[in-house]
């Protein structure tokens, strides 16, 4: 199977929001958010699509991984850095090494452009392989103070977390509060616009 890794045309974005919703399905809580989220990323001007990456084969969008600018408020001041999400692959393409290649040229990409580090809540089994630590690692905690295993960081320069301790913030409009009554009213009407999926509870839903 042949996989192209590319960056991401306007005319990508339904395709890419219909995969994300395939691939997050009633994973973790009855149905998904990550669709909506990736729809309202496009126009977020934090969005960074000059490392944003799909992977194709056959013009078929098979997975995706896309970058948000954040900040470590530190003692100095705000520390500028990236996160990603969502990262993911179609269920029907998933452990052919499709999300590892995603990961692994954006991240280059990441620091060819002199991005400096990577801060994620994410899978803690999966990113450990690719280099990423726990972000207490580094002395970085989430904006309470907390620290947990999904919450991991990455050095795109040498000790450039590490050198900047402190509280790390994502942009606000990115919230995903599934239990705001006005937040879920808006994702149903959203997913009226995509191929109809049942929802389903699941074991290991966790939202
Ligand atoms: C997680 C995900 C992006 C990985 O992409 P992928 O193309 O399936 O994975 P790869 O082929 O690159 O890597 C496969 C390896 O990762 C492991 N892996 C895959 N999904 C995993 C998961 N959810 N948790 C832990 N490990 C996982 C496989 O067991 C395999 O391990 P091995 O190399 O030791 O055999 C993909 O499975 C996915 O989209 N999952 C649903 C959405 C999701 O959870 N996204 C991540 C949110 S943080």
């Amino acid at each position: 199977m042949d996989i192209t890794i590319r960056k991401i045309n306007i005319e990508d974005h339904y395709n890419i929001e219909c995969m994300t919703k395939r691939a997050f399905w009633n994973l973790n809580m009855p149905g998904c958010d990550e669709h909506y989220l990736v729809h309202r990323i496009w126009n977020e001007p934090d969005y960074v699509s000059s490392i944003s990456l799909l992977a194709e084969t056959e013009e078929i969008i098979v997975g995706v991984i896309l970058y948000t600018k954040c900040k470590v408020v530190t003692e100095r001041g705000e520390f500028p850095v990236l996160t990603f999400g969502p990262l993911c692959v179609d269920p029907e393409y998933q452990n052919k090494g499709i999300g590892g290649k995603l990961l692994v040229e954006s991240m280059e990409l990441a620091r060819q452009n002199n991005y400096k580090g990577i801060l994620i809540c994410g899978v803690p089994t999966y990113y450990p392989k690719f280099g990423f630590k726990t972000a207490d690692t580094f002395g970085i905690t989430m904006p309470d103070g907390s620290n947990f295993d999904a919450f991991m960081g990455y050095e795109l320069q040498e000790n450039a977390l590490s050198e900047n301790k402190g509280k790390f913030y994502e942009p606000e409009s990115l919230d995903c509060d599934i239990h705001d009554e006005e937040y879920m009213r808006r994702l149903e009407e959203f997913d009226k616009n995509y191929p109809y999926m049942e929802k389903k509870v699941l074991p290991g839903q966790w939202r």
